[in-house]
């Protein structure tokens, strides 16, 4: 973000107050910032006690093995249990929890804690007859559809941590995860529904169990298959299970057991600054509290009246924390919707709202500015005035979004909670009150009660109001992730390293803080670019690039972009033998077109380059460390700037004429 945006964010000068009733209902009011800083371990034990527990903890915290915490020792429960049984025990089993809504039009069907309680007890009786024991590590690959969050239940219930692999990811992409997490078994589905049409998942599974046994060795032992498109699936009679031939004949009966506090919930990959991707690991009593403070507080909910909706796939965290854990343990109803924002029509999601009359409603900023650009009649053609609170996640909001998402799709009655948070982090950190914080177009706000975070100098000093730095988490928090998957070191060096003495949690993030002390945070100060509010990595791009046959060498870069936030820009230097047939062609050639599919194969479609330059030479530094700073600014339309530290300082002009001249 250029400094001039960034003065002009900071000049942001409109303010939006709580309205008088929530503010007066609120959920959390003012006095909980002064509570939870004055004694944060009372703090956090009492929002753990919004769960049931066959144990209670001995001791809050133990962080006497920095950066390794462990959050309610000795206490025990079963995350599953908190999010369906004990609603129903408590006499809510015919509330709905959840209202899905297929892609294609009238495919629906609500379902209530009730029916969720006999289905995750099914799931869980097959998963425990093909094998899954306590421990052993799932995989999810499916659409949006109840039976993925009723497998990512049946998982937790059995203490079976679950990987949920987003369905678009590629075969390779989900065979490189199931091996890192060493997944003895599949769940995915024939295919779901997107934009319009049937879109197939199962051949990437068998592609993914294929390739995981050759190049590494690991079996899949089972892949257990719901049926939703009907389309044509190959079949290994060994391995494949369909779902209606076992989960929908179990037994709806399955005693839960509970489980340390500790205990592993799942692993959620994510993109790092290497080429591999991150396994976080979250466990879960520390987690669930995380997820149901956060979800009762940051959106104020009233499980009894409200119906929230998220629009997140659970492939990714927000799915996890604001889907299935969060909401479900606070009993809330909820919408679960499965395809896109614009299929069958533009005003589909208006129109979801308007049907289920949601009142809570999460997206991202990328979404926002989808619909700014279709204009306003699509969403004031239908009634939205259910409405009383919108989040935002995933990426800055500009205030622009804002503004509109509060006005046109909040009426300008809603509060607008921008909330930042991360893979890492499991719940929200840094978030408005709804009914405490009055809104600042723009501005993440304050830490949470019970969060502490800083902006600092790279020196570890906190940074004077109307200064940038670096984002810090500064005390320990019960949703934190445990470490990364089998990579104890990396967990270390990535997020405990940089702040080691200090003992701060480094986000990756930069951030600003305003003139009155509240926070701005402007986006990475790493190699991993954020496009419509996905974590891609620079290096895992550049590595997928060079395993095509055609590349020498390749950089990325996240260029600035008005609608998905970041785009990934490619600079690729062609093999010798291959310079000429780029040169015939010019931009736009049939080899960029190769290498931009060949991305897709190997990551996935979100990972595809929106433009790839080919070009003769890349900028370096002595030392050999590509200059992507540079290649940004070639990539947004700048001058470039400084190039004295290059080694040849030659090689921008060559980039920046080869771009010129068209070729
Ligand atoms: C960015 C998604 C600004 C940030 C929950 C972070 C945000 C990364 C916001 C995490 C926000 C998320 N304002 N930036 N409200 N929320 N980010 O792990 O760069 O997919 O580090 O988690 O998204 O992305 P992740």
């Amino acid at each position: 973000m250029s400094e001039q945006t960034l003065s002009n964010l900071l000049k942001e000068d409109r303010r939006f107050e709580p309205p008088t009733d929530l503010a007066a209902d609120a959920n959390l009011k003012e006095e909980a910032y002064a509570r939870a800083a004055e004694d944060r371990e009372a703090f956090w034990a009492e929002q753990a006690e919004r769960l049931d527990w066959t144990q209670k903890w001995d001791q809050v915290l133990d962080w006497s093995n920095p950066p390794f915490a462990q959050w309610y020792v000795g206490g025990k429960l079963n995350a599953a249990y908190n999010c369906v049984d004990r609603h129903v025990e408590a006499g809510r089993g015919d509330k709905v929890a959840i209202h899905w809504v297929g892609e294609p039009v009238d495919d629906k069907r609500s379902i209530t804690y009730a029916e969720l309680q006999a289905e995750v007890s099914q799931a869980a009786n097959t998963l425990t007859e093909l094998g899954v024991g306590t421990g052993d590590r799932v995989a999810i690959y499916m659409p949006m559809i109840p039976e993925a969050v009723v497998t990512m239940l049946a998982c937790a219930r059995i203490g079976a941590p679950h990987t949920v692999v987003f369905g678009g990811f590629s075969s390779d992409a989900l065979a490189s995860r199931l091996v890192d997490c060493g997944a003895k078994v599949v769940v995915t589905a024939d295919g779901g529904y997107r934009r319009g049409a049937p879109s197939a998942l199962k051949p990437a599974v068998d592609e993914a169990r294929a390739k995981a046994a050759e190049r590494d060795g690991h079996t899949v032992e089972k892949v257990l298959v719901v049926q939703r498109t009907g389309g044509e699936v190959a079949w290994d009679d060994d391995v494949d299970v369909w779902w209606h031939e076992s989960v929908a004949k179990a037994s709806p009966e399955h005693q839960w057991e509970a489980f340390d506090a500790e205990h592993p919930l799942y692993v959620m990959y994510t993109s790092g600054t290497t080429g591999k991707p991150k396994g976080i690991l979250h466990t879960t009593g520390g987690y669930l509290t995380g997820c149901a403070y956060t979800h009762w507080a940051v959106f104020d909910l009233k499980p009894e009246t409200d119906v929230y909706w998220c629009t997140a796939d659970i492939g990714w965290v927000t799915g996890h924390s604001y889907i299935v854990y969060g909401p479900l343990a606070n009993g809330a109803t909820q919408v679960l919707y499965e395809g896109t924002p614009d299929a069958p029509e533009k005003g589909r999601w208006w129109q979801i709202i308007e049907e289920y009359g949601v009142t809570i409603f999460y997206t991202a900023p990328t979404a926002i500015r989808s619909f700014m650009k279709q204009g306003r009649e699509i969403p004031d053609a239908r009634d939205l005035s259910s409405l009383r609170v919108l989040g935002s996640v995933g990426e800055p909001i500009n205030p622009e979004a804002y503004v509109w998402y509060r006005e046109v799709v909040g009426g300008g009655r809603t509060p607008v909670v921008d909330t930042w948070w991360q893979t890492e982090t499991g719940s929200i950190m840094i978030s408005p009150l709804p009914g405490v914080t009055h809104g600042k177009p723009g501005s993440a706000m304050i830490p949470i009660p019970g969060v502490s975070a800083d902006v600092v100098t790279e020196e570890g000093e906190s940074v004077p109001n109307g200064s940038g730095g670096y984002l810090v988490l500064t005390e320990p928090w019960p949703s934190m992730l445990r470490t990364i998957w089998g990579d104890d070191q990396r967990y270390k060096d990535t997020y405990w390293s940089r702040y080691a003495q200090q003992g701060w949690y480094f986000a990756g993030d930069g951030a600003k803080k305003d003139d009155d002390g509240d926070l701005w945070v402007l986006g990475r100060v790493d190699d991993v670019m954020n496009v419509s509010g996905h974590r891609l990595s620079t290096t895992e791009i550049e590595s997928a690039l060079v395993s095509h046959p055609k590349v020498a060498e390749a950089a990325v870069v996240g260029a600035q972009d008005p609608d998905t936030g970041q785009a990934v820009c490619a600079f690729v230097i062609l093999r010798d033998e291959f310079i000429a047939e780029a040169d015939d062609a010019g931009e736009g050639s049939d080899i960029v077109e190769e290498l931009r599919n060949h991305v897709r194969k190997e990551i996935g479609a979100i990972a595809k380059p929106r433009q790839i330059m080919i070009v003769p030479e890349l900028p370096k530094t002595r030392s050999g460390k590509i200059m992507r700073r540079l290649l940004r600014d070639v990539a947004e339309h700048r001058e470039v700037g400084d190039v004295t530290t290059l080694a040849d300082s030659t090689v921008m002009d060559l980039i920046s004429g080869r771009l010129t001249s068209g070729k």
